[in-house]
């Protein structure tokens, strides 16, 4: 009886020791399995915070419209006074002045044409933005190229200003005369590049018989006052309704002759000009460089006489 009981305490005892193991046992491993779960838990939300303030920047940048503004004169970046140059991610553009032209042979598309120097051959793809007149409205277009300049004339290398004719073709607009137009490589970067479209029509609907464009005048000390005179007063009895001078320097006594027949006669329309980019323009160095660079100087003539071209084609 006392071993039956002995022995059943024992039993008792030891059953009880298992039990006790037992839930010692389940209770460490749901510790265990409790801090794991938790650390788990703080890697994962730490994870998804951080995800979620990087998703929200980058949700921000998509959804966030670029607020796209003509740029004001002060952010534009002027080069030798009268151009305005652009710093493309491969190459330099300077651009001299913007037309319209919506002549018929364009066909159902309006073209804005920029008259431009670039250094390089072939140009990346640029594009451009067109505001119009009474509009906030603006539109973007692809660019494309033209190059007005021959390569059997040489020069023809990166690197060396290169004359381009760029087009901007876009829809026929029927109420909205195209303004201001700015080139650009990639969205919402700064543009800092903003031309006036010339668009110059004749009032009285009568286009004028001819002129004549001159190339930039480049003679600093040789005054050659009379014979300028001389060829001006032939030209106007041959019916030449307008001379347009395009000017660099020249001997003081010839731009009162030139004033004078701009001022008093309507003759004569003079403009001044400069070399874009890094080329020289103090007066004694440009007369040397145009001198003796005689392709560069070519290449640089070739934007007066499109110039003159494109202001008066509708005159
Ligand atoms: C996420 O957006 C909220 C408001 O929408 C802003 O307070 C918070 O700064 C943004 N986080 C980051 C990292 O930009
Ligand atoms: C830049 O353009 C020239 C051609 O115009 C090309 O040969 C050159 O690889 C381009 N450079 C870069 C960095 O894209
Ligand atoms: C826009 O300009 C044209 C002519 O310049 C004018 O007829 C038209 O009424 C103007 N439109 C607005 C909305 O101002
Ligand atoms: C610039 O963004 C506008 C709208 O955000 C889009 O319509 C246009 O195609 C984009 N232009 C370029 C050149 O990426
Ligand atoms: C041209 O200007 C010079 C001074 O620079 C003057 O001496 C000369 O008389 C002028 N020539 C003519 C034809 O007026
Ligand atoms: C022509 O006009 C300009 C300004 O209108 C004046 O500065 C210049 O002296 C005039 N020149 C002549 C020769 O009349």
């Amino acid at each position: 009886m006392v071993y039956f009981i002995f022995k059943s305490r024992s039993e008792f005892r030891n059953s009880r020791k298992n039990i006790l193991i037992f839930f010692f046992r389940l209770l460490s491993i749901i510790a265990f399995i409790l801090t794991w779960s938790y650390f788990i838990f703080l890697c994962l939300l730490h994870f998804k915070t951080n995800n979620n303030s990087s998703q929200n920047l980058s949700k921000q940048q998509q959804e966030q419209p670029c607020r796209i503004q003509s740029p004001e004169s002060i952010k534009i970046d002027y080069n030798n006074i009268y151009w305005q140059r652009f710093q493309s991610s491969n190459g330099t553009f300077f651009f001299y002045n913007a037309f319209y032209d919506d002549r018929i042979l364009n066909g159902e598309l309006s073209t804005i044409r920029i008259l431009s120097m670039i250094d390089r051959i072939s140009p990346i793809k640029i594009y451009c933005r067109i505001w119009f007149s009474n509009s906030s409205n603006s539109i973007i277009t692809l660019a494309d190229y033209h190059y007005i300049w021959s390569r059997q004339w040489g020069n023809y290398e990166d690197k060396i200003l290169q004359p381009f004719l760029i087009n901007c073709p876009f829809p026929r607009q029927k109420h909205l005369q195209p303004y201001f137009v700015s080139l650009f490589e990639k969205n919402c970067t700064a543009i800092t590049n903003n031309l006036q479209i010339i668009n110059n029509r004749p009032l009285d609907k009568n286009k004028q018989s001819f002129a004549v464009c001159v190339k930039g005048l480049e003679f600093l000390h040789d005054d050659l006052s009379i014979r300028l005179i001389e060829w001006i007063e032939l030209l106007n009895i041959l019916g030449v309704k307008k001379i347009f001078f395009y000017e660099f320097d020249i001997h003081p006594n010839m731009s009162k002759v030139l004033q004078y027949y701009q001022n008093e006669t309507k003759l004569v329309h003079v403009q001044k000009l400069s070399l874009p980019g890094s080329q020289p323009n103090s007066p004694l160095e440009r007369k040397k460089y145009l001198q003796q660079k005689i392709i560069h100087r070519r290449q640089n003539e070739i934007i007066p006489y499109n110039d003159c071209y494109y202001k008066n084609m509708y005159l």
